[in-house]
């Protein structure tokens, strides 16, 4: 697996990462097993897939449970990613949670259930509206040099505001959903990143598996998944979008690779502090996207998926 650095000086991760999130929420509910997913993420590690992405919503509380169990007795070989600042009920998510003391709380419940006595790197999951962020940031930023954390990120964010948490303390990296359907921060807060050295973390990057050529049509999608919901998935969207989803399977054809390391490529294209983090449930996914970090698109291909429509219906 090629390699690059979290952030400018962090560790060094590998340039794919891995999503846990669809191990315990959110997508298909009755096709997760615990088990299978601790031999995903140890197969993962096995590749060099190091960046692990998880959440304290996700589950609820779940996710960073199983990540914990996965990486017990090996918490020197990978590189732990998680998220706070909000919260879950029966209406969804909020981003509620943004006051100091509930991100010190946060921080110490998330490196209770993930085993661990630092987290490699914690993002505020989404801006609490009521908190000015600087306040939010400067609680991190002291869970910081008393040493639970080691670097901290930014989710869903501007340029505005990723300007503002550096006034405070360095943003060692950004998410912010990116695949070729969704490139609304490719143009301004990928280019910062760079300039930057922050890593730029790419979520959905397979376009919540569309891309990956794994549903077409929203009778694909398994009962019980959040997908179901989303405006990117009727039946008139995903009638639209697969057009899309051909282009990428002809580039895929051309270089017999498949469409999600076509997809996972085409990102990586993008910068050199680019880290996707696709998510997966099963080993043989996992080991198509790692192998993406060794497919070389050509310019001619580059130009065909920079030019691809925008897709129908928005993803959340
Ligand atoms: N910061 C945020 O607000 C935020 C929001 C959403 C997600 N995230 C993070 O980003 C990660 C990835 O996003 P995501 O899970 O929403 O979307 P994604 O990675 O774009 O897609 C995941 C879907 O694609 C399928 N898939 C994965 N690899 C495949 C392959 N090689 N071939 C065919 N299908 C494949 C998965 O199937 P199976 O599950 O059946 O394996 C799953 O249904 C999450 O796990 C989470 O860590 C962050």
């Amino acid at each position: 697996m090629r390699t690059t650095t979290l952030g400018a000086n962090g560790p060094e991760v590998g340039r794919i990462g891995l999503g846990t999130m669809g191990m315990s929420f959110g997508y298909d509910p009755n096709g997760r097993d615990d088990d299978t997913s601790v031999q995903v993420i140890h197969r993962a590690i096995e590749l060099g897939v190091t960046l692990l992405d998880t959440a304290d919503v996700y589950g609820p509380f779940t996710n960073e449970e199983l990540v914990g169990r996965a990486v017990a007795g090996r918490r020197d070989e990978v590189v732990l990613s998680t998220k706070g600042g909000q919260t879950v009920d029966d209406n969804g998510i909020h981003p509620n949670a943004g006051r100091p003391e509930q991100l010190r709380d946060a921080v110490d419940a998330s490196l209770k259930r993930l085993g661990t006595d630092f987290i490699d790197l914690y993002f505020i999951h989404r801006i609490d509206p009521s908190v000015p962020l600087e306040e939010s940031w400067g609680a991190l930023s002291e869970l910081v040099s008393s040493g639970k954390i080691r670097a901290l990120g930014l989710s869903e964010v501007s340029l505005e505001e990723i300007r503002r948490a550096e006034a405070v303390h360095p943003v060692a990296a950004v998410q912010s959903e990116a695949s070729l359907f969704t490139r609304r921060s490719l143009t301004d807060v990928l280019p910062y990143c760079e300039e930057r050295g922050i890593s730029f973390m790419p979520y959905s990057p397979l376009g919540r598996g569309v891309l990956a050529g794994a549903f077409s049509k929203p009778a694909d999608l398994p009962d019980g998944d959040w997908r179901k919901f989303m405006p990117r998935f009727t039946e008139e969207a995903m009638a639209h979008n697969n057009a899309i989803v051909d282009v990428v399977r002809t580039v895929a054809e051309r270089h017999g690779v498949t469409l999600s390391q076509v997809a996972l490529a085409w990102l990586l294209e993008q910068g050199r502090y680019v880290i996707p983090i696709p998510g997966t449930k099963r080993t043989k996914y996992l080991q198509d996207n790692a192998a993406a970090a060794e497919v070389r698109l050509t310019a001619e291909d580059i130009a065909e998926l920079d030019a691809l429509p925008e897709p129908l219906g928005a993803s959340e």
